[in-house]
């Protein structure tokens, strides 16, 4: 039970999770998920800003009590609807019979279809702007669509300087004891912020630089995230990663993704990053994907700033884990890349290298070096590769557009 006070009158009573392996049934949970819920209290009424996930709604009702005891809840904002943060709102319904449901005209077309909650005495419809009096303190409404879904808002507390910012902000990792960043290590935090970011909320940048824009006139002390720490000390910090991330903005660095069946392709692979290293690029980043968590591979490749992808041919198509990652990649419409390929074939020699080139483009990224050998490496391959490592170098030393932050 993580109960914590973050401001007078406004407490954390979200929950852990530690027992579900992934997260939308695709991203691995090592360190576990919070969701992240509060009770507002003013003078005369009381406000739940998010749900938690259903399996967990057990330890959920114990902290709302903790809390409101026997008093009703008044008003349950809804910020966001995935239903990691909204499966539990029919219970908090038939727990609060007359609470009224806040959310905007999409949110309620949510909460219809997915809970077939349908009385309109149940729902206090928002726009953006419009606020709710609690008695001494107002909870404003900013709408931030597409962050993550388009439903999705903020809810800003102007006397206490706090920003509810639904998913935006958040981090994989359950809460060990302590929920605000102060009273924490949060290196674990910042690292899950990125594979939370490029998996969950990636494709969707320019939505997210829109609600920073909208966001940046506020006084914010306090970002209380659906996940992970309630941003505090920190707050600096996480700004310019999301900044950086929701503008596709780079560390340097070298990704190779591979895929080889007995190999070879990964011999390539390897060639490629010593080379790369004997230039003096440091931070070079390996991926076999028949190995590697796509999750983990999606993270670095939104993170670092070249991308180095090689195949096997595989039954005239890329082989199956680097095609799932390339899908993930377009998915994700990764901007801002340096971006090289390279493959192997044994009797059909123009598959991995098209469909690489393909997908490059469909992400309308120009691909800088391409290589490609039969079968295995031969006399003329290190040749090849010292000339791949030498464009990619040139181009990492020139790029296109300025990264930031780290060393080559
Ligand atoms: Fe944490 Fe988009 O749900």
């Amino acid at each position: 039970m993580n109960i914590q006070e973050i401001v007078k009158g406004i407490h954390y009573v979200g929950v852990n999770d530690r027992v579900k392996h992934k997260f939308e049934a695709l991203w691995p949970l090592p360190y576990g998920v919070s969701y992240n819920s509060y009770i507002v209290t003013g003078d005369e009424k009381i406000a739940l800003i998010d749900c938690v996930s259903i399996e967990e709604v057990r330890e959920f009702f114990i902290n709302i009590e903790s809390i409101a005891g026997d008093r009703k809840i008044d008003y349950l904002v809804v910020n966001h609807m995935e239903p990691d943060h909204s499966g539990s709102i029919p219970e908090i319904v038939r727990a609060y019979p007359d609470i009224k449901i806040v959310g905007n005209s999409k949110t309620i077309d949510m909460i219809r279809g997915f809970y077939h909650i349908d009385n309109p005495e149940q729902f206090h419809e928002v726009k953006d702007g419009d606020k709710i009096d609690l008695g001494g303190r107002e909870l404003t409404f900013h709408l931030t669509p597409m962050v993550h879904w388009p439903e999705t808002m903020m809810t800003y507390v102007e006397d206490a300087q706090l920003l509810f910012s639904g998913d935006a902000f958040g981090t994989f990792g359950a809460l060990n004891g302590a929920v605000i960043d102060r009273d924490m290590e949060t290196d674990v935090y910042i690292r899950e912020m990125y594979r939370y970011y490029s998996n969950i909320v990636g494709k969707y940048g320019r939505f997210v630089e829109k609600a920073l824009a909208k966001l940046s006139g506020l006084k914010i002390s306090y970002i209380c995230s659906t996940h992970g720490p309630v941003w505090n000390e920190k707050i600096a910090e996480v700004s310019e990663i999301y900044t950086r991330l929701a503008g596709y903005k780079s560390e340097l660095g070298v990704v190779i993704v591979y895929g080889s069946m007995y190999g070879n392709t990964a011999e390539i692979a390897e060639m490629i990053a010593r080379e790369l290293a004997a230039k003096g690029v440091k931070r070079i980043i390996i991926h076999n994907a028949s190995h590697s968590d796509l999750s983990d591979m999606i993270t670095d490749a939104f993170r670092y700033q070249t991308l180095i992808i090689g195949s096997a041919t595989y039954s005239m198509r890329l082989f199956p884990p680097v095609e799932a990652f390339m899908n993930a990649m377009e998915t994700r419409e990764i901007k801002n890349k340096i971006i090289g390929t390279f493959g192997n074939y044994t009797w059909a020699s123009g598959v991995v290298t098209t469909k690489l080139v393909e997908s490059a483009e469909r992400m309308k990224l120009p691909v800088t070096a391409s290589l490609i050998i039969k079968q295995s490496a031969g006399e003329t391959t290190p040749a090849q590769v010292k000339e791949f490592a030498e464009n990619i170098y040139n181009a990492m030393t020139n790029p296109p557009e300025a990264s930031e932050n780290g060393e080559a």
